[in-house]
């Protein structure tokens, strides 16, 4: 399933979905993203006069000391307020915030009220546990909604919080908690995946088992149908439901700075080690409400589902924050989504009709090879518009969503962004501008897209570029301001943000991405980098060295493929290949395993010593090899081409 290249069907949204929208028409779109451009500060200024604060701004934007950026400088705000107060104050309280469902069917929906009230209470909680503004807070959870009450919890008193996702591994977790230094860990007994408890408790005492810093452990219990084993360490570990029956139903939001710190989410890069990115109150909190609002469309009566976990970004900008600004209602679901069986989601959206649904490509194609009998006979007419994030969707994938999910009625809207941007950046606008199946489209307001060559030549087709800041951008890398530097603002000395993907610009002025320029790998829209998985590999004894490619994969956008050579005179075979697979889970997470290791005498390098990855992703596609005659020893790609194809 290879992405068509030269893709130009156009559709526009109908007349019934533009005619309703915030933004209708190209025109209405082009005047506004006009308007963003030319007076950035103004078209900032009156988004943020939609929210609540408790002191305005005196500058909308400095950039005195770019690439540190600041927002609304001057101004006092707090978002837990402006996604729970705000709405009671004006009284919708008693609208459901949360359809929540867990995987074995159970439910809860929570109010924006009772919202208010949970997470004032885990506000007091914290408080009374000693944690103050700036503490770093680690929330490993399952989708279960003291995630949601936790994230505000945090937010409402000023503490970072770092949710890890829940899929990460004990490694992963001491490494997090130890480069933020983290003084609390809250985590649940288990999670349900596939019908199992996935014991996330053990998980975190095995992470944070050499954490001196974790003073803290606080746990959800889940497992009150499946008794998990979760032993209870005294002096450090309690029970979340004990620690908020002893406490006050009211806390007042913190009144937080512009810059202060909201959250930590930590993110893959091209060094083994995961950065810290670094997201401040005010700016994002503009930017997370007005995309949220202007690329969903969102109305007072629309159900809105995201299919991602809050344990990344898309789920703290779009489940969270940007979604619960809004004041709108949404599903939150647990589980897997072919459990009980493979018709899970198309279930839940008859059941709550949910009208705006956004998901993962790689979702879609694993429904399209499950089959159109899952969707067939679900009335999913509540549907008017659809979403996609995380990596680039293929035309067949798109076309069958389009049609198959959305009845051909629904637009759309294929959302390019990244943790750092901390919401969406290129996406069509739903009621405005037609879309073409795989492209991300245009701008968002306020963002000004180039694509460049390396030294900072507009081309049609090079590397994606931002040109000026926008309020939702990182901050910075946590306690790591010159790798922020280097990463971002270097390539094109501090005139550009450099995000690290390609893209091209067609005829229309229609933007498409098409994937990441460096060693970052998209599995399933989750971003590992290569070298996290080689720097795992290169701890076995027997390892001496190893490469890690991307490779297309038909459901999972791009899988992994490990080339690793031994030490010279050590056997490698399968017990070899199993125990790196154990090495990947217990370093990263079951989700970053690669489809295959291949072990070979040498690697691919070039005379001074620098592997040819190129080649190393030729021989991963079976394609025919480029120019070998660079190579310190050709012979070394034939064996492993010979090793490749024969399985
Ligand atoms: O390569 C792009 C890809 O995902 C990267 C960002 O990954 P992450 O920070 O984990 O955030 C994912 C959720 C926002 C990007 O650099 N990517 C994300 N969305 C798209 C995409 N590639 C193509 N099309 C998209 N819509």
């Amino acid at each position: 399933m290879e992405s068509v290249s030269h893709e130009n069907r156009l559709f526009a949204p109908t007349s019934e979905f533009a005619q309703k929208a915030a933004v209708s028409g190209m025109d209405a779109y082009r005047a506004m993203y006009e308007k963003s451009i030319q007076d950035p500060e103004g078209f900032w200024a009156e988004a943020a006069e939609e929210l609540h604060w408790f002191k305005k701004w005196d500058t909308v934007l400095d950039d005195s000391n770019a690439p540190f950026f600041k927002w609304y400088d001057g101004s006092r705000t707090n978002l837990s307020y402006n996604c729970l107060d705000r709405h009671v104050a004006e009284g919708r309280g008693d609208k459901v915030a949360i359809h929540w469902e867990g995987e074995p069917g159970d439910t809860r929906d929570l109010t924006y009220s009772q919202m208010l009230l949970e997470v004032s209470r885990f506000a007091n909680v914290l408080k009374a546990r000693g944690v103050s503004k700036g503490d770093r807070i680690a929330i490993y959870l399952p989708m279960v909604p003291e995630l949601a009450i936790a994230v505000l919890a945090c937010a409402r008193i000023g503490a970072v919080h770092s949710v890890i996702f829940a899929g990460f591994s004990a490694d992963s977790i001491r490494d997090r908690v130890l480069d933020s230094e983290t003084c609390m860990v809250i985590t649940a007994d288990g999670g349900y995946r596939r019908g199992k408890m996935l014991e996330l408790k053990k998980i975190v005492d095995e992470g944070v088992e050499t954490c001196a810093c974790v003073k803290d452990v606080i746990v959800v219990k889940r497992g009150e149908d499946h008794p998990v084993d979760c032993s209870m360490v005294a002096g450090r570990d309690s029970w979340y439901h004990d620690l908020v029956a002893d406490v006050s139903d009211e806390c007042p939001a913190e009144e937080m700075e512009a810059e202060d710190l909201l959250f930590l989410l930590y993110t893959s890069g091209t060094t083994g080690k995961p950065k810290g990115i670094m997201h401040t109150t005010a700016g994002y909190q503009v930017f997370s409400y007005l995309t949220s609002k202007y690329v969903f469309d969102l109305k007072q009566e629309d159900v809105y589902w995201c299919t991602a976990d809050v344990g990344w970004i898309t789920g703290h900008t779009y489940i969270v924050y940007g979604i619960m600004q809004n004041g709108v209602t949404q599903v939150m679901y647990e589980g897997a989504p072919n459990h009980p069986d493979e018709g899970r989601f198309w279930e839940i959206v008859e059941k709550y009709k949910v009208s705006i649904f956004y998901t993962a490509p790689t979702a879609i194609r694993a429904f399209m090879k499950w089959g159109d009998q899952w969707v067939d006979g679900r009335d999913l007419s509540s549907l008017r518009l659809l979403g996609t994030v995380g990596e680039p969707i293929n035309p067949e994938a798109w076309m069958w969503y389009h049609s198959k999910i959305g009845g051909e009625r629904c637009p759309i809207v294929d959302t390019w962004w990244q943790t750092e941007t901390g919401g969406h950046m290129l996406t069509p606008i739903p009621g405005a501008v037609p879309t073409k199946p795989g492209c991300a489209t245009l701008p968002f307001f306020g963002v000004e897209p180039a694509i460049l060559t390396d030294d900072a030549k507009e081309v049609d087709a090079g590397i994606l570029a931002i040109k000026k800041p926008w309020p939702g951008m990182l901050r910075g890398i946590y306690g790591d301001p010159q790798r922020f530097k280097d990463t971002y603002w270097c390539k094109w000395d501090g005139q550009y943000y450099f995000p690290g993907d390609g893209a091209r610009r067609d005829e229309d002025g229609y933007i498409w991405i098409l994937g990441r320029v460096d060693d970052v790998v998209n599995v399933s829209g989750h971003r590992i980098g290569t070298a996290e998985l080689e720097s795992v590999f290169v701890e076995h004894k027997d390892v001496a060295e190893s490469a890690v490619v991307g490779v297309p994969h038909e459901i999972k956008g791009q899988g992994l493929i490990a080339f690793v050579t031994v030490i010279d005179g050590r056997d490698h075979d399968d017990h070899l290949r199993k125990e790196l697979v154990t090495m990947i889970d217990k370093g990263i997470g079951k989700f970053a395993r690669p489809e295959r290791i291949l072990f070979s005498s040498d690697l691919p390098k070039t005379r001074s010593g620098k592997i040819m990855r190129r080649l190393l992703r030729d021989i991963a596609e079976g394609k025919e090899l480029g120019n070998t005659t660079t190579l310190a020893d050709p012979s070394v790609v034939e064996e492993l081409q010979q090793q490749y194809l024969n399985g």
